[in-house]
């Protein structure tokens, strides 16, 4: 008989957490955003779900940026985006540095990502493929700053909550913990001594197989901020499972694979097609 081979088959575990599809940030200017979402950083906008100007969706990849119109809303850490090739990113970055002078956009080029500032002061990191495996266009992780010692209780959280791996690591200011949101995508709390600036309402939106539970969970704490509908609700503090202390916060949109926007084939276009570069055919992109 053949000598059976050894698998780690835990690296296989996805969790209760299928994709965090959405990281929701108001804008007060949508001229200025699409410049910077669509021209600068090649990402496409929502064709089919239009709101005029009071919000515009931003595909990248399997995930979105909601960018509803109101007063700028900040990530309190940065946001991982995969692109295609950055030498390409870099272009249309340069391309749309006149245009948003007097913003806070800039751009600098980092070992094996280039670091991005919105128009607002979100900080972006766009990394190419090699660097995610898997992911050629996409939001691959979010990290947000937390303060020091609750690493271990939001890992607590989501292991007990929300069944979705998350691993507890040092790095250079004390520890994060990384959250799995998906087959490969994480979301990143990471300790920091550093101010944080208070929490201004920006969301991320979540699919999750068991829904129920977690609903459980946060009504027996009075913790669900809203009933959105039958395939959603939403919370915002994630707390020490124990002792029910609010760790930190950050408002979770929480849909069931039932609703219907789960899955939904997201357009994306090949940010390297242009008027005068045009190749036939060669229109559509396909992240994989
Ligand atoms: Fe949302």
């Amino acid at each position: 008989m053949a000598e059976a081979k050894e698998f780690n088959r835990s690296e296989e575990n996805v969790g209760n957490v299928l994709n965090m599809e959405h990281i929701n940030l108001t804008v007060p200017d949508q001229q200025v955003a699409a410049l910077f979402y669509v021209t600068g950083l090649g990402f496409t906008r929502d064709p089919y779900v239009d709101f005029g100007t009071r919000n515009m969706w931003i595909n990248a990849g399997a995930q979105q940026f909601h960018l509803p119109k109101s007063t700028a809303q900040k990530w309190r850490g940065h946001i991982g985006v995969v692109v295609p090739d950055l030498d390409d990113l870099k272009r249309r970055l340069n391309s749309v540095s006149e245009l948003l002078a007097g913003t806070q956009f800039e751009f600098s080029e980092k070992n094996d990502h280039i670091a991005v500032t919105c128009p607002w002061g979100n900080a972006i990191r766009a990394y190419a493929p090699e660097a995610f495996p898997g992911i050629y266009l996409g939001i691959a992780y979010a990290q947000m700053d937390v303060s020091p010692g609750v690493a271990e209780g939001i890992a607590d959280f989501y292991r007990e909550v929300f069944l979705a791996p998350a691993e507890v690591l040092e790095n250079e200011g004390g520890r994060c913990v990384e959250v799995s949101t998906g087959l490969d995508q994480r979301l990143i709390y990471n300790e920091t001594t550093e101010e944080i600036s208070g929490y201004d309402g920006h969301h991320i939106a979540i699919y999750v197989s068991d829904f129920s539970s977690p609903h459980n969970f946060l009504v027996e704490r009075d913790l669900v901020t809203e009933e959105t509908d039958q395939h959603q609700y939403r919370f915002q503090a994630i707390v020490d499972p124990d002792s029910g202390e609010t760790l930190a916060e950050l408002e979770h949109e929480v849909r069931s694979l039932r609703h219907p926007m789960y899955m939904r084939n997201l357009v994306n276009r090949n940010p390297a097609q242009s008027f005068r570069n045009y190749i036939n055919g060669r229109d559509a992109f396909y992240p994989g």
